[in-house]
């Protein structure tokens, strides 16, 4: 694979190709990225980051970690799925294969640091900028069943901002739902170094191309949906839930010839099956040449590739929870090497008391 690029999807538009074209030239170095313990994976989080994470995680100084304080900012009032989530989003990424020997991982709740940077940044961030940002307006439309109008849920920006410059990372792989976030952060930045002088690297976004996978039912994969092929689910009921899964309507009988453009088995097909073999079924779908019961056998072919190791390393783990604790314990304990190093200059910026204090 090519080495990743910083903004992946700058080429697409002019005006930002000018404005990154410097940013380019940054090279990468240490990169943070984190994800809310929101239940178990399925496969569009693992097209849309660990996919990636695992990539990356080879060549550069990778911070990986479950966001268990941001996910209290929309569930505060519902914590009793928290701690089963943070297990199940452990598995899930050790069984894709995120590696503790070649990367840091870690839940952020256990590194007290983010909470204090969180609180630093806090004092010196304009709640306008809060304010603006596109997705506190967003979920709240959204979510009306929940208070979102908290102090925390403003300040998600704010925490994530800690999480970042808390590491020195000069990337952030993130999808583009994140890009505000990541401006914000970037801003923060920046505000810091005006009030402060230079202390922290500005992180640049390292834009993942997320394909939109669409689940069972042909509308976007998502949880909430309940339309999702899960990371953790067994080959038989991934069997059963592509079997059962929605095809290209018009295509009633065997003999119909179908449309590969409006079925989301093809649109699976396109991040789990080959060029040629998609170009195969491609045409074999148009001229009826291929029935969607092979269709559908061909791409849990291809997926089982992907999660029939999965299973095999989950069922390793699940016998070996000491292991697991002293993975998050090591994690923890190298990210917090990090993160008193950096409060350190930030406190020595800002010129808060430090332990010299007294001489
Ligand atoms: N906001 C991110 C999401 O919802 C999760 C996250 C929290 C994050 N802190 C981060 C991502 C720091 C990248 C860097 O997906
Ligand atoms: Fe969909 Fe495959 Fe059937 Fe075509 S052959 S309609 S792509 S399942």
């Amino acid at each position: 694979m090519e080495p990743a690029q910083p903004y992946g999807l700058a080429a697409a538009s002019e005006e930002k190709k000018t404005e990154a074209t410097e940013d380019l030239n940054v090279p990468i170095r240490r990169i943070v990225s984190g994800i809310q313990p929101s239940g178990k994976l399925h496969l569009g989080n693992y097209m849309g980051a660990l996919k990636n994470w695992i990539e990356l995680q080879d060549r550069y100084e990778c911070f990986f970690f479950i966001a268990d304080w941001h996910a209290l900012s929309t569930n505060y009032e519902n914590t009793s799925l928290l701690r089963d989530n943070i297990r199940n989003m452990l598995f899930d990424w050790l069984a894709l294969g995120l590696d503790p020997e070649k990367c840091t991982i870690f839940l952020q709740s256990d590194v007290l640091e983010h909470g204090e940077l969180n609180l630093l940044l806090g004092m010196i961030t304009p709640v306008s900028w809060l304010l603006r940002n596109p997705t506190y307006k967003d979920q709240q439309e959204q979510i009306e069943s929940r208070n979102l109008a908290t102090f925390g849920f403003l300040g998600y920006p704010v925490l994530m901002a800690a999480d970042i410059l808390l590491y020195r990372a000069d990337h952030v792989p993130v999808g583009l739902d994140q890009l505000p976030h990541l401006e914000l952060t970037r801003e923060i930045a920046r505000r810091l170094h005006h009030l402060y002088g230079p202390c922290v690297p500005e992180p640049l976004p390292l834009l993942t191309p997320t394909p939109k996978l669409l689940g069972l039912d042909g509308r976007k994969m998502s949880k909430s949906y309940d339309n999702c092929i899960y990371i953790s689910d067994s080959a038989e009921l991934v069997w059963e839930k592509i079997r059962t899964m929605m095809t290209d309507p018009q295509r009633v009988r065997r003999s119909d010839p179908g449309d590969p453009g409006k079925c989301p088995v093809f649109n699976l097909h396109g991040s789990f099956t080959g060029e040629e073999a998609r170009k195969e079924i491609d045409l074999g779908c148009r001229t009826a040449g291929i029935g969607c019961v092979d269709c559908k056998k061909i791409l849990l072919g291809n997926i089982e590739q992907l999660l029939a190791p999965a299973r095999q390393k989950r069922k390793e783990m699940e016998g070996n929870m000491t292991r697991l604790r002293s993975i998050l314990e090591a994690g923890a304990q190298s990210a917090q090497k990090e993160a008193g190093k950096t409060l350190h200059l930030i406190r020595e910026a800002m010129k808060l008391p430090e332990k010299h204090l007294f001489g």
